[in-house]
């Protein structure tokens, strides 16, 4: 099967020139200009005018995750097809070990939710719950034999996920012979959790005191703490979804020291703030999230980690839950409130129209920030991340002169709201390529749920 990518300009992270790119079951063959004066396809599409740029990967997803009594909203189908109509071709999903249940348990559960569903490849990291020597072993096999090689690990949510400074501890120290990645939930559970019973003590339980029961702070502390825990384990660690200054501040610090230290942050914490959670009645619910959102001010300074390197990646923290009985399990408390918002589908309109058009990344990074670096973080790449002879065909026909307008009915995500309802973005995938198969054109979905594969990853590449 040969499909041929004609007359757009390619981009990469460090490229950008104008070629066709040939893609031969599955993998990228030939690029070069003219391809069709000697090359039949079986398939042509049409990317004059338009920029081809490496399928987006997405390296936070929450599909099908079981949450404070209730699941995420989009599955391994509707969250993979909702990914491909916004320009994501791969993702990383987190499988959660069960408590007394072992590694393989969780993680035969998860291919088990994206089996015969997923439309585009996908891989998994381990959340780990719990720590033993047994799950140690496990940390080895799941790297060695399954191609799952980054772990999660909470400083958050005592009780449910958070682990003890000793075992994060023991856990990179682990990563430190075997030459995984531990990302972690930077966050001070033990103070929020104090804020949280006080704020509810004294009768605050709207959705606004969810963020300010988990001040900026608690994440800087736990950012530091992490960073200094993986020095002494003399191990690279990856913050996820980070939010504030103060994180952002810890981070640097350390990379300016020549520290591993890496993290990701998401389009949320770029483009909304804490004034959302002042929205009426309980619509402050759509933003609940960990961590939350934070002041305005923040934003300036993650623009600037994402331009200078001091963020790499930028990734979704998909994890939609519907205001109708999902988020109003919260209604008269806001820590019953299940955790996370939708973007799976928004990010590269999104950071392409905030970030690219509006001059605060240039377009080559854009690419770096939502598919080379987190390939190369995760151990996709180059498989995946680039495009380039001997890659997956995973590209996206990017117009950058097309508009759409965000929200619940030109969205695929099974939630029923959007935390950008209404914001209209410029840059918009308008063809999807998995593996060379087309499977978004036009605004239709030409895909298979079932046809995406799961990725065996290999371990990290620091960026
Ligand atoms: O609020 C969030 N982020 N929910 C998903 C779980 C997590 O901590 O990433
Ligand atoms: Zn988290
Ligand atoms: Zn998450």
């Amino acid at each position: 099967m040969k499909t041929l990518v004609k007359g757009g300009t390619i981009v990469t992270a460090s490229d950008i020139y104008g070629a066709d790119i040939l893609v031969e079951d599955g993998t990228i063959s030939l690029i070069g200009k003219d391809l069709d004066t000697f090359v039949t396809a079986d398939t042509v599409v049409d990317a004059v005018g338009k920029y081809v740029i490496p399928g987006g990967i997405d390296v936070h997803t929450h599909l099908d995750m079981p949450f404070g009594g209730t699941k995420s909203a989009d599955d391994f189908e509707s969250g993979t097809i909702a990914a491909a109509f916004g320009g994501t071709t791969s993702i990383v999903d987190f499988a959660i070990q069960s408590f007394g249940g072992s590694l393989h348990t969780a993680l035969e559960q998860w291919h088990k939710k994206a089996e015969g569903k997923a439309a585009i490849d996908y891989g998994f990291h381990m959340i780990i719950r719990e720590l033993n020597n047994q799950i140690l072993g496990e940390m080895d096999e799941l790297i060695r034999r399954e191609g799952v090689t980054s772990f999660k690990l909470f400083m958050a949510y005592p009780g449910v996920f958070m682990l003890s400074d000793g075992d994060i501890f023991r856990a990179m120290q682990r990563t430190s012979e075997n030459g995984g990645l531990i990302c972690m939930h930077a966050e001070n559970g033990g103070v929020i959790d104090v804020l949280v019973e006080k704020a509810l003590a004294e009768g605050r339980t709207a959705p606004k005191y969810h963020a300010l029961t988990r001040p900026s702070k608690a994440e800087g502390e736990a950012t530091r703490r992490a960073i200094a825990l993986a020095e002494i384990a003399g191990v690279p660690v990856y913050i996820v979804h980070l939010s504030s200054a103060h994180a952002l501040e810890q981070v640097r610090e350390a990379r300016d020291m020549g520290l591993p230290a890496h993290a990701e942050t998401c389009p949320q914490y770029l483009f909304l703030d804490y004034d959302n959670y002042e929205e009426d009645g309980f619509e402050g619910a759509k933003y609940v999230m960990s961590p939350p959102l934070r002041e305005k001010w923040h934003q300036e300074h993650l623009w600037k980690g994402l331009a200078g390197n001091d963020l790499q990646v930028i990734s979704t923290d998909h994890c939609p839950f519907c205001m109708k009985e999902q988020k109003e399990l919260g209604k008269d408390d806001f820590s019953k409130i299940p955790n996370g918002a939708p973007g799976i589908e928004t990010r590269m309109s999104l950071i392409y129209d905030g970030g690219v058009r509006t001059g605060k990344i240039s377009l080559n990074r854009f690419v770096e920030l939502t598919s080379t670096n987190p390939a190369k973080m995760m151990g996709l790449y180059p498989k995946k991340g680039t495009i380039s002879v001997g890659a997956d065909g995973d590209l996206v026909v990017f117009d950058p002169d097309a508009t759409m307008t965000l929200g619940v009915k030109t969205l695929h995500m099974k939630v029923d709201y959007n935390p950008y309802e209404g914001r209209q973005v410029q840059g918009v995938p308008t063809t999807v390529l998995s593996r060379g198969n087309v499977i978004v054109d036009k605004g239709l979905f030409l895909g298979k749920p079932g046809d995406g594969k799961y990725v065996s990853r290999k371990t990290y590449t620091l960026v």
